[in-house]
C-alpha cells in the first residue's frame, strides 16, 4: 500500500466528504511531524533486519526479546503445523474451530505459569477485550492503573462494572479506590506487569497485599514480561517470587514467545471455563491458526530447555544500559530490556532516530502525544539474540549521532 502523500486526490469510491476530512487531518498530522511512516522489513524479524531503503540494520525496536522469531525449531514447528493442519480453522472455536494443538498449547501455558488452566485468543488485545465484561457487571468494580495498555482500556470500556482509575503505580491511590468500592460484589485490580513506555515493573507484592486486605481479585497483563522476567522467563510473578499468587494473568504469544499472533488468559479452571462460555472475543472470532499454535508451543518448549536465553537477555540489557550511560545518555533506570532515553523535544527524538537509521540502527523515537510534552524519547529494546558486536555498533552510532545533533 502506498500511503497518503501531500496533495493526493483520491479516486476511490469512498464518500468524498469523508475522504476530504481525513485528507485534511492527515495533512495536519504531517505538518505537526506526527504522521507515522511504516518501515518495511524484507526478511525475518531478528536482531538485524533487512529494512527496505536502508539494507542491513541493527534492530533495537522489536519485542523479539528472546530471538525466537527465527529460531529453526520454532519455524519448523510452524511449517509442520501447516503441513498437518492446513492454513487455518475456518470456524469459531465452539463450532468446529478448536484443534488438538490448541488444547496442547493451553495446557502447556498453564503448566509454564503454574496456573490451573489457560485459554488462547487471536491476540492479547482480544484476550484483554474479552476478559472483563463476562466476569463483572454493574454490581462490581474494576480498578485500573492510569497507564495501562490501550487493550485493557478498551476491555474496560466494554464492561459494565464501576470504573476506578488509580494514579500510575501509586499504592495510596489504589488503596483509595479499594476503600471507596467496598460495597461492590467483586473488585478486580488490573495492571500491566511491565509498562512498555518506561520499562517499569508494576509493584506486584504491594498490589497483592492490598488485594488481600480488601478481598480483591488481582489481574496482570504480562505481555512485556512473559519470557523476559524471572530466572526462567515466567514473568513478573517469577521476578517477585510470587508464583501462583496472581489470580488472572493475560499475556501475548506475539512478543518473546516466537512473535506469532496470539494471546492468552491463565487462571483458575472456573475463570477459564466461564470465558469459554461467555467471552465475546472467544465466541465470535476464529482461534489462532493451528500452525501458529504449534509454533508458540515450540517457542515455550525452546524457552523451557534454554533458560540461559533469559540470562543472556538480562546481561545484554545491562551491558547496553551501562554503555549508554558511559556515552553520557541518561536512560531511565530499570531492570527490563526496555531502555528509554529521554531526549526532551519531540523533534530532537525524531531527528536522532532518523539519523540512526542512516547509520544502520533502527530505534523508534516517541514524542507527544504518545508521551508527555518535554519527555520525548528514543526507546531501545534489547534481545538475547543481539551479539555484543551488534550492541557495540549501535552504541557507536548513538555516540556519533548524539554528538552531531548536539544531544551529548
Ligand atoms: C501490555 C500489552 N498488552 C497487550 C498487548 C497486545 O498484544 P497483542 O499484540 O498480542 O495483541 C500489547 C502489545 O503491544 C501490550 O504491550
Amino acid at each position: 500500500m502506498t500511503l497518503y502523500e501531500e496533495g493526493d486526490v483520491s479516486t476511490s469510491p469512498v464518500n468524498e466528504g469523508l475522504n476530504r476530512r481525513l485528507s485534511s487531518e492527515l495533512s495536519e498530522m504531517r505538518s505537526q511531524g506526527v504522521l507515522k511512516q511504516l518501515q518495511h522489513i524484507c526478511g525475518p524479524q531478528g536482531p538485524v533486519v533487512d529494512l527496505e531503503g536502508y539494507g542491513e540494520t541493527i534492530n533495537l525496536c522489536s519485542n523479539n526479546y528472546l530471538g525466537l522469531c527465527d529460531v529453526p525449531e520454532v519455524v519448523a514447528a510452524v511449517r509442520d503445523g501447516a503441513d498437518r493442519y492446513g492454513a487455518g480453522t475456518s470456524s469459531v472455536r465452539f463450532i468446529c474451530g478448536t484443534f488438538d494443538v490448541h488444547r496442547e498449547l493451553e495446557d502447556r501455558i498453564a503448566d509454564f505459569l503454574e496456573t490451573e488452566a489457560s485459554i488462547t485468543f487471536t491476540s492479547c488485545w482480544n484476550a484483554n477485550e474479552g476478559l472483563f465484561a463476562p466476569l463483572l457487571d454493574e454490581k462490581d468494580a474494576l480498578i485500573s492503573d492510569e497507564l495501562n495498555h490501550a487493550s485493557i482500556i478498551d476491555g474496560i470500556r466494554l464492561c459494565k462494572a464501576n470504573r476506578h482509575i488509580y494514579r500510575h503505580m501509586d499504592m495510596d491511590s489504589l488503596e483509595e479506590a479499594l476503600e471507596s468500592s467496598q460495597s461492590a460484589r467483586h473488585r478486580m485490580v488490573i495492571t500491566d506487569g511491565v509498562f512498555s513506555m518506561e520499562g517499569e515493573i508494576a509493584p506486584l507484592p504491594e498490589i497483592r497485599e492490598l488485594c488481600d486486605r480488601y478481598d480483591a481479585i488481582m489481574a496482570v497483563d504480562d505481555s512485556h514480561a512473559t519470557g523476559v522476567l524471572g530466572d526462567t522467563g515466567r514473568g513478573t510473578p517469577e521476578h517477585f517470587g510470587m508464583h501462583g499468587e496472581v489470580d488472572i494473568i493475560t499475556s501475548t504469544l506475539g512478543k518473546a514467545l516466537g512473535g506469532m499472533a496470539g494471546g492468552f488468559i491463565a487462571s483458575s479452571r472456573e475463570v477459564v471455563e466461564y470465558l469459554v462460555q461467555r467471552s465475546r472475543t472467544q465466541l465470535f472470532t476464529n482461534a489462532i491458526p493451528p500452525h501458529s499454535a504449534a509454533g508458540a508451543l515450540a517457542a515455550i518448549e525452546h524457552l523451557e530447555s534454554h533458560p540461559e536465553m533469559v540470562t543472556r537477555l538480562r546481561e545484554n540489557a545491562e551491558y547496553f544500559r551501562a554503555g549508554l550511560k558511559e556515552l553520557g545518555y541518561q536512560p531511565i533506570e530499570g531492570d527490563t530490556p526496555i531502555i528509554p532515553v529521554i531526549i526532551g523535544e519531540t523533534a530532537d527524538a525524531i531527528a536522532l532516530s532518523t539519523r540512526l537509521l542512516d547509520e544502520g540502527v533502527f530505534v523508534i523515537g516517541f514524542g507527544f502525544p504518545v508521551v508527555p510534552h518535554g519527555t520525548a524519547r528514543i526507546r531501545s529494546q534489547i534481545s538475547a539474540a543481539h551479539t555484543r558486536e551488534h550492541l557495540d555498533r549501535a552504541l557507536e552510532a548513538l555516540d556519533r549521532s548524539g554528538r552531531e545533533l548536539g544531544l551529548l
